[in-house]
């Protein structure tokens, strides 16, 4: 039996006391959140978990084996500094910290005290990115130019960081994974209308080692909700609209394009048009389960966690990087990340 405690039930994390709850061989032993409002709203529903304001009680308990961080970014490092040093398996929201010192600090006590670290880095879970990872590993897309990724929604949450910390981590773990990279140069341009102290409109281009390139935007100013990423690959391109009920994922083979070197004597018609489309069956499950169901394995086998603490380390370096850019109005920000990958094949 895997004994847990939450810290944190605010808008997220009760999803994740329901989905932990649901899970066999794992029981819930207490959450912690200093609102008591949030409290009495798990214990209404969970009358047999016990809840606490001070999230000390979950750290000292020494019965729990794992805690889950679901308190706003700014609050993650020393909450898991402690539970780590208390030698619990730790299962932190996104971001991990809210600057790569701190996410370095986290990894590095996590592999000191051989403690599982994971971070909810949830999309890497999602059926749709696990099918368009396949494809890539297979060769079926070849290799990737270049990805776009849109993410927008209405804003702010109750948030103490801006839009680019509250939403990229997602569109940054996604494109890092996908790339199997980290970039090299970042840049970023931002916003803010209807509020003084937070981005809530921000751009960003991340630029890898050997060429390829990703754009990231993400905007609280749109309510019509979008999650729209497009992956070029030098065989096919992918479409993926995580906003569609079904048919997130759309493979489009090469295009029809006459328009370049047609002769003189070429009678048809000037044109373009995509090649076939094809949407691939996509698993039926739920990516939250997937994500606590792989904190456990990891716990119980001590095989690191698909959504593990290097490559979150790498989604903050890439934060903070563009956070710098956007402070110096989009100025590029070089990483310092060491690229072992082939470069491709870029026309320039
Ligand atoms: N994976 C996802 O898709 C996803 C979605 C939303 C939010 N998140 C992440 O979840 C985290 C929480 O976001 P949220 O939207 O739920 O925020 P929230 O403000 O709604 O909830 C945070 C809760 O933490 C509590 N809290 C703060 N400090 C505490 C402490 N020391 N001890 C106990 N409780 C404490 C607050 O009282 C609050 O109720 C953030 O890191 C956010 O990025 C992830």
């Amino acid at each position: 039996m895997v004994r847990l405690g939450i810290i944190g039930c605010g808008y997220w994390g009760p999803n994740l006391v329901r989905t932990f709850s649901e899970i066999e061989g794992v029981e819930l032993v207490r959450v912690s959140d200093l609102r008591p409002g949030r409290r009495q709203f798990i214990a209404q529903r969970y009358p047999s978990l016990q809840t606490a304001a001070d999230a000390t009680d979950v750290l000292s308990d020494a019965s729990i084996d794992a805690v889950i961080i679901a308190t706003p970014p700014d609050t993650h490092c020393a909450l898991a500094l402690e539970a780590l040093n208390r030698g619990k398996h730790v299962l932190v929201e996104k971001p991990l910290a809210t600057n790569t010192a701190d996410a370095g600090r986290i990894v590095e006590l996590a592999a000191r005290t051989q403690r599982t670290l994971m971070v909810g880095h949830l999309f890497l879970y999602a059926p749709a990115v696990m099918q368009i990872n396949s494809l890539l590993r297979e060769g079926e897309l070849g290799a990737i130019y270049c990805i776009s990724s849109m993410r927008c929604n209405l804003g702010p949450p109750n948030t103490q960081v801006d839009v680019l910390w509250d939403l990229a981590p997602h569109d940054i773990s996604m494109i890092l994974h996908l790339m199997d990279d980290a970039p090299t140069e970042v840049n970023a341009y931002g916003a803010s209308f209807t509020n003084t102290r937070f981005a809530e409109t921000v751009f960003i281009t991340l630029r890898f080692a050997d060429g390829r390139i990703a754009h990231i935007h993400v905007s609280w100013l749109t309510p019509a909700k979008t999650r729209l990423m497009q992956i070029i690959g030098s065989k096919r391109v992918v479409v993926y609209d995580d906003m569609q009920p079904v048919q997130k994922v759309q493979v489009f083979d090469p295009g029809i394009d006459n328009r370049v070197n047609a002769s003189d004597k070429d009678s048809t018609a000037l044109g373009f048009a995509p090649g076939g489309i094809w949407i691939p069956p996509l698993k039926s499950y739920e990516p939250l389960r997937a994500e606590c169901e792989d904190f456990v394995t990891s716990i119980r086998t001590g095989r690191p966690p698909l959504s593990n603490g290097p490559k979150a380390l790498e989604v903050v370096r890439v934060l903070e990087a563009a956070s710098r850019s956007l402070l110096q109005g989009g100025h590029s920000v070089y990483t310092g990340a060491q690229s072992e990958a082939t470069p491709v094949e870029v026309a320039r």
